[in-house]
């Protein structure tokens, strides 16, 4: 649907060159809810902007089902850009119009007919379920009610594609996960495309099945949400879902722990399907060695299990050794290094 082919784009500014966006190749498939993550300046808006062409690339290609759009002109790129509706952190909704005004707005623009529009935006706003606030403006509106009449009216055009650029970042944590629900409503029912850009972890988590972490204007690690998020290769990808996940116990409690207890600790992760319990219990019940569980959880991502449990092995070092071989042939187990 959406193709990065070597994407670069470059600002220079005076004698300042800054690589805003490099050499990124990216494809986002028709259906998909695909993340971008990164910290602040590493290049997420400007990637958007190529997408809606509001800048073009300094090199590479960006394709729209198989149109290139970094080689279209003026008035084809217009075309284009219905194909796109866009929402934004702030909403960017216009303070002089209703709600139905603003949803209006681009399909005014567009040259609809008023009937057209009275019929469209009578859809959009129960879509989004904003029926009742029809009449009111912006000022009156919760940030959570402004964000559903901008997802309303990017939808206006009937797009194939949303981008939504840090479209939850000024909600709170409620009405984030309303807004993302929507979304997920927008993609599942009308079967649109979505390309997200966030700084918040648990927005990736939340909806998207796709994931690409952008550091320094490239794209450092991308693949299936499920798979970066049981293992991150990147460090940086680690101190994202380290934010959504704590995956040890503070400090103080893991001097305490080695205080009382001492001994080592191993990390044993499982995903999908694979119970671990009955592993550990028979393995360890074998060789006549006990075992702790001395942390974990166990998180649902894109609708399959993944465990993390923090444990550590009770009885003579021999059999402990055993205990250690067996299991590793048998389950992902790496011992805790501690500082
Ligand atoms: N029009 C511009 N002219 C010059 N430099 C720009 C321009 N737009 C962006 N940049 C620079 O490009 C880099 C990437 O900026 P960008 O806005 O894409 O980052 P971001 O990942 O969206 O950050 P944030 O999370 O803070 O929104 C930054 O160094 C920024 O200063
Ligand atoms: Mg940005």
């Amino acid at each position: 649907m959406i193709e990065f082919k070597n994407v670069s784009k470059t600002f220079i500014l005076g004698k300042r060159e800054i690589n805003a966006v490099q050499d990124v190749s990216l494809q986002v498939n028709q259906g998909d809810i695909f993340g971008i993550i990164g910290f602040s300046g590493a290049g997420k808006s400007t990637l958007l902007r190529l997408v809606n062409m509001l800048e073009r690339p300094t090199e590479g290609s960006i394709f729209i089902r198989d149109i290139d759009i970094s080689k279209l002109s003026a008035k084809e790129l217009r075309k284009q850009r219905s194909n796109i509706g866009m929402i934004f952190q702030n909403f960017n909704l216009l303070t002089s119009r209703s709600v139905s005004g603003n949803i209006a707005y681009p399909l005014k623009v567009a040259g609809y007919k008023k009937a057209e529009i009275k019929e469209r935006v009578a859809e959009l706003l129960a879509f989004v379920g904003l029926t009742d606030k029809a009449k009111d403006y912006p000022e009156q509106l919760s940030g959570g009610q402004k964000q559903r009449v901008g997802i309303a009216r990017a939808l206006a055009s009937s797009p194939e594609v949303l981008i939504c650029d840090e479209a939850t970042s000024a909600l709170d944590p409620d009405t984030t996960q309303e807004i993302l629900k929507l979304l997920k409503k927008v993609n599942q029912e009308l079967g649109i495309t979505i390309l997200l850009i966030t700084h918040e972890m648990h927005v990736i988590q939340s909806i998207c099945d796709k994931v690409a972490v952008m550091e320094d204007g490239r794209v450092i690690e991308k693949g299936e949400v499920f798979d970066v998020f049981t293992s991150p290769q990147h460090l940086t990808t680690q101190r994202f879902i380290q934010s959504v996940q704590q995956d040890l116990p503070s400090p103080s409690i893991l001097q305490d722990w080695q205080a009382t207890n001492g001994g080592k600790l191993y990390r044993v992760i499982f995903k999908g399907s694979v119970a671990v319990d009955p592993v550990l219990s028979t393995v360890t019940k074998q060789y006549d060695v006990g075992f702790n569980i001395v942390y974990g959880s166990v998180q649902e991502l894109q609708e399959r299990l993944f465990g993390n449990l923090i444990i550590s092995f009770v009885g003579s070092e021999m059999n402990k050794q055993k205990v250690l071989e067996e299991l590793d042939a048998r389950v992902d187990i790496k011992e805790v290094k501690l500082r």
